[in-house]
């Protein structure tokens, strides 16, 4: 990893549990590695599961973990290195890694901050950390995760402004299965019937970007996703940068987290998260994998 990342190299952070959405991601890695003033850089991919940035010890031990077939998945990408470092590599038991600072938006919005407490600080930490020790001179973000990219966004830009890495953060719009559902990790954890309810989430948010008023676009979804018999945390439409108020005449977004009971997983709760541009524009612009 030292002798790849010497000259900087374009990261790709993951938890592993690859899918068509991580191939989005690598894709961007490499066109973005190899338009890089004076030569290419190597496409890096991190796969750490990061037990610092889940607030439920059940939901770190479920989450789907298979490095052989993700090793593969980066081989048939061209990937240069995985990077798969164990815990005491992130963080040494004699090194302090610390949080650094929380920019506003994981801190106020009420969204994933609220519902996942202690998220964003181990988000933080282990990009920083995974910054770090790869020497990324970019890295590539999906688009699903909406809230942890502002994050991402805003503490890299408040990092460089106090001398830290100069890191180029890349966005990637979001990979969506044949029936809307948008590709995540998560999903593999979903049994058949989950799979069916789960449709409801992409629906819910297509028809809120058909409403002009945020109010009646949040109303709309939470129907949506509660006759489908989904958890809903929320069902939201917000400034797509600060996540906060709509502000008129800025971008904004619709926004969903739900939980999804299935019969397997324990007889758990599945937590899947999405959101889209509203109000809605022009065909969509994501990708519909298969
Ligand atoms: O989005 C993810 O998979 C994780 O939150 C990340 C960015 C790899 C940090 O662990």
């Amino acid at each position: 990893m030292a002798a790849a990342g010497r000259h900087g190299c374009v990261l790709v952070p993951t938890m592993g549990a690859l899918h068509a959405g991580h191939a989005t991601l690598i894709e961007l890695a490499r066109a973005r590695a190899g338009a890089c003033v004076g030569g290419t850089l190597p496409v890096v991919v991190s796969i750490f599961v990061n037990p610092s940035q889940f607030n439920e010890a059940t939901d770190f031990d479920v989450y789907p973990r298979d490095l052989d077939a993700d090793c593969a998945w980066c081989a048939r990408l061209g990937v240069d290195v995985v990077f798969a470092p164990g815990v005491d590599v992130v963080y040494p038991p004699d090194e302090d890694v610390p949080v650094g600072e929380l920019p506003a938006v994981a801190k106020g919005p009420g969204l994933e901050d609220s519902f996942r407490p202690g998220h964003f600080a181990g988000v933080c930490r282990v990009v920083r950390r995974l910054i770090a020790l790869t020497g990324a001179a970019a890295a590539v973000f999906g688009e699903k995760d909406w809230q942890q990219l502002q994050v991402v966004r805003a503490m890299v830009e408040a990092d460089r402004k106090r001398g830290g890495p100069d890191v180029e953060i890349v966005p990637a719009a979001t990979v969506r299965e044949a029936g809307g559902l948008a590709m995540s990790s998560r999903n593999r954890l979903l049994d058949a019937a989950g799979r069916r309810r789960a449709g409801a989430i992409s629906r819910a948010i297509r028809g809120a970007g058909a409403i002009r008023s945020p109010a009646q676009a949040e109303r709309h979804m939470a129907g949506v996703l509660e006759a489908a018999g989904l958890e809903v945390e929320y069902a939201v439409v917000r400034d797509a940068e600060t996540l906060g108020e709509v502000r008129p005449g800025f971008p904004c977004r619709a926004l969903v987290a739900v939980g999804v009971a299935v019969a397997g997983a324990g007889g758990g709760v599945v937590r899947l998260i999405d959101n889209r541009p509203w109000p809605a524009v022009g065909p969509a612009m994501e990708t519909i994998a298969g």
